[in-house]
């Protein structure tokens, strides 16, 4: 059995415009790197080797809270280093927490001889969730630790419902230069909704799963529209109306904020229009002094992988 292995953890996209908590998709680029290995302190070890700072405290890292979670579950007990070597930057919306928790969790999982599937390990990985912003949703962990697109239909009983997408699908993700904590973008939503406006939601959530699994773009577009989160959210993210502007002008199938933002994702059928697009968000941000990071990627249909072991 390997006493160590590398790990790419996906970045992903959750809620998906209508489907908030619900909804996500795993992205090729950017990714977590961490190297998982086992030690004889029967504890954890967090090394962070890159320059964006992370909690060293057992404890309080997303991470070795999710392997605890599955070291429980086990009944065993056995320490683990958990080296950081690249890691999406916390606060952007693309699954930080997730990548890092599903990262750890899939790592541990091989070297203790692979007791769980893919789909059972994403209830462990949740607990890192819960620990970074207070609530254990599923939609980044899941995508990340299964690939492609994910749906949570239930919490309790916790079932998760792969869904097929079309091969031609690419995204951009602009990542502009601030920070949205996930637990504050949560606070400012409202508790209740109409009923006019859940109709509309669960008629788009539906219909955007239809789309992708009936590779009918024109549905696609039609759905992914989200008329509960994201004009609360929308605030906390400059120059967003005009981002989705442009992305939609351009040809984009949707554009909507990716996770908790500030990141903005949109999906389009042709690479041409998606890098197109990735050079408008940038401008726009740039036109008010925000620096940004974009990203263009299809799906990623693996999620979390082995890179190297030994
Ligand atoms: N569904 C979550 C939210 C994703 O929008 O708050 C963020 O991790």
């Amino acid at each position: 059995m390997s006493e160590w292995v590398k790990i790419f953890s996906p970045a992903t996209v959750s809620n998906v415009g209508p489907g908030f908590d619900v909804l996500g998709f795993a992205i090729d680029q950017p990714g977590d790197e961490l190297t998982v290995r086992k030690n004889n302190t029967g504890k954890f070890h967090i090394v962070n080797e890159t320059e964006i700072s992370l909690p060293l405290d057992p404890e309080k890292n997303v991470a070795s809270v999710a392997v605890k979670a599955m070291l429980d579950a086990l009944n065993v007990q056995q320490g683990f280093d958990i080296v950081f070597t690249r890691k999406i930057y916390p606060g952007s919306g693309i699954g930080s927490s997730a990548a890092s928790s599903v990262g750890a969790v899939f790592g541990a999982n091989e070297l203790l001889g692979q007791p769980f599937l893919r789909k059972d390990m994403v209830r462990f990985a949740m607990e890192g969730e819960r620990l970074a912003c207070g609530s254990a949703h599923a939609d980044n962990t899941a995508p990340a630790m299964m690939g492609g697109f994910t749906l949570v239909q239930s919490y309790n009983p916790l079932t998760i419902c792969p869904i097929p997408s079309p091969s031609n699908l690419f995204c951009t993700v602009v990542h502009p230069e601030i920070e949205v904590k996930t637990a504050d973008a949560r606070k400012i939503l409202k508790k209740d909704i109409t009923l006019r406006a859940a109709i509309t939601q669960w008629g788009n959530l539906a219909g955007l799963i239809a789309g992708l699994m009936q590779n009918d773009f024109t549905l696609i577009a039609s759905s992914l529209k989200d008329v509960i989160v994201e004009p609360v959210r929308s605030i906390l993210i400059p120059k967003f109306n005009d981002v989705q502007k442009a992305a939609l002008d351009a040809g984009a199938l949707g554009c909507s904020i990716s996770g908790s933002g500030p990141s903005i994702f949109a999906l389009s059928n042709q690479q041409e229009i998606a890098d197109k697009i990735a050079k408008l968000m940038q401008e726009i941000f740039l036109s008010v002094n925000i620096g940004s990071k974009v990203f263009v990627s299809q799906v990623n249909p693996v999620g979390v992988r082995v890179m190297e072991r030994g």
